[in-house]
This record gives C-alpha cells, sequence and structure tokens, in this order.
C-alpha cells in the first residue's frame, strides 16, 4: 500500500488483465458503499474493455444498477449522436443496457458553448452532491477512473492549461485541445476529480511507454496531479511499462 497520497503502482500482464482487475476494483467499490454510489467514468479508448466486462457476465449480475449513478470526468464538445462523445460510447457499450437512464448523467453539449456545458455540469454534480462545497470528509464519488495521453493530459486538463490551475469552479470549458480530437473540451477540474475514494488510472500499451516514463518521473503535469483525497492507483500493463522496469515487478 502506497503512502497517503501518493499513486499505488499495479503492474499487470496486458490489456486483458488491466481490464478485469478494473472491473474488480470498481465492483469492489460499489460493494463497499451500502447506499447510493457515484461512479466518475473516462473516455478514451483505455476503458472500452472495461466497459465491456461491465456490461456482461459475471460483473453485470454484480453491480447494483438501482442504487449506482454514472458520471463522466470530461467530454468531447460534440452532440451526443457524435462517435467521439465520450459518455455516449459508455452508453452504447454498457450504460443503456444495464443502468436506469435517470442513474446516467452526461455533460450536455446541445449547449451554447464549452462554458455553458461546464456550467450546467456543475450545477448537476452540485445538485446530486448536496453542496456547492465539497467536504473533504464526504467524497463526491466513490470512484473516479482516468487515462493519460501522450502529452501527459488526463481528463481534459491539458499541460499548461489554465484549466489544471482551476481551484474554484468544478467544472470548466477547455476552448482548444492539445491533442485528438482537436474540439473544445469540458472537464472536471483537479479538486473535483480529488473528491472520491479511488482514483484508478488505466495505462496499457506500448504507446504508453514514453508518458508512463515521464509520469513516473514525477514530471509536473496533469496525469502526475491528478491525486484522490482517498486512494490514487495507476494500473499499468507490461508493455507500457519502461524497458528498465518491465517483467521487474
Ligand atoms: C478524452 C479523455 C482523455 C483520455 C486520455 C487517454 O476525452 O480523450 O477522457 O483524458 O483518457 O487521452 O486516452 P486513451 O485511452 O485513448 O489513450
Amino acid at each position: 500500500m502506497a503512502a497517503a497520497g501518493q499513486p499505488e503502482l499495479i503492474v499487470v500482464a496486458d490489456a486483458d488483465a488491466l481490464a478485469r482487475t478494473a472491473a474488480e476494483r470498481v465492483t469492489a467499490r460499489i460493494a463497499a458503499n451500502p447506499g447510493r454510489v457515484a461512479i466518475c467514468l473516462t473516455g478514451g479508448s483505455s476503458p472500452k474493455k472495461l466497459y465491456q466486462l461491465l456490461g456482461g457476465d459475471p460483473w453485470r449480475g454484480n453491480i447494483p444498477w438501482d442504487r449506482v449513478h454514472w458520471f463522466i470526468g470530461d467530454e468531447r464538445f460534440v452532440p451526443a449522436s457524435d462517435p467521439l462523445n465520450n459518455m455516449s460510447v459508455a452508453r452504447a457499450t454498457f450504460l443503456d443496457r444495464c443502468a436506469p437512464a435517470d442513474h446516467i448523467h452526461p455533460i450536455p453539449t446541445a449547449t451554447g458553448g464549452p462554458d455553458q456545458s461546464a456550467e450546467a455540469y456543475a450545477h448537476a454534480l452540485q445538485s446530486f452532491y448536496g453542496a456547492a462545497r465539497l467536504d473533504p470528509t464526504k467524497p463526491l464519488f466513490d470512484m473516479v477512473l482516468m487515462g493519460a495521453g501522450p502529452d501527459g493530459h488526463t481528463a481534459s486538463l491539458f499541460p499548461g492549461y489554465p484549466a489544471v490551475e482551476e481551484t474554484e469552479r468544478w467544472v470548466v470549458g477547455v476552448p482548444k485541445a492539445n491533442v485528438a480530437p482537436l474540439v473544445p473540451r469540458v472537464s472536471l477540474t483537479l479538486p473535483v476529480l480529488a473528491s472520491c475514494r479511488e482514483m484508478l488510472f488505466e495505462i496499457a500499451g506500448h504507446d504508453k511507454q514514453a508518458i508512463l516514463t515521464r509520469l513516473l518521473n514525477g514530471e509536473n503535469l496533469p496525469a502526475v496531479r491528478a491525486r484522490s483525497n482517498g486512494e490514487t492507483v495507476w494500473l499499468v500493463d507490461q508493455a507500457a511499462l519502461p524497458e528498465g522496469i518491465r517483467g521487474g515487478r
């Protein structure tokens, strides 16, 4: 177990093992809370296998769908019908088949712009939470899923962008992305993402080796700064590990 605040590194064999381990952790978090559960999903390609698992046997039968709410940590500012829309991918992969419709909380994108979407989602989150200020003793989310981009971004918090420094607003509009898809984004901010019992990064594949090396070196990147107030886990597969430590764990 890592020291409080420090990420715990868990290395598994490959992308399939990574998705299974993530599914075990998600269902364990759900089981640990007998009341209303909130899970914050992520976009990108990394969580797709996990989403497939959660929507199929045996995982699906182990989730009490009537008490779990599903949010998203960032969104591409595209219509819900666009294949780039993060929540639409999660919906199509498992949520629409499994979760009650009013337990799925997408970031609205049929608005005047990313700032309006951010404001609307902040209100939705605050009304779910029951306050407009986060109480460190009362996490907003049971679990927050995250990914890391090639530039060290996480959610839609890109290195050097003012959104990374935001301490007041819960959700921000990001007019321009640093990496593809180059569409405006909407992102939860670091303090809001931190308000969880567990933050779980999924980092898999050889393409992630360069950025994982930088993250492990503790560079000042959003994916390093994103930490849960509870437990932070970097779940990685062997292919993503830097050469020097591959196979050594
Ligand atoms: C998004 C994401 C983003 C993603 C990383 C990793 O909207 O793109 O939420 O933060 O998690 O870019 O993406 P991959 O999983 O595709 O590598």
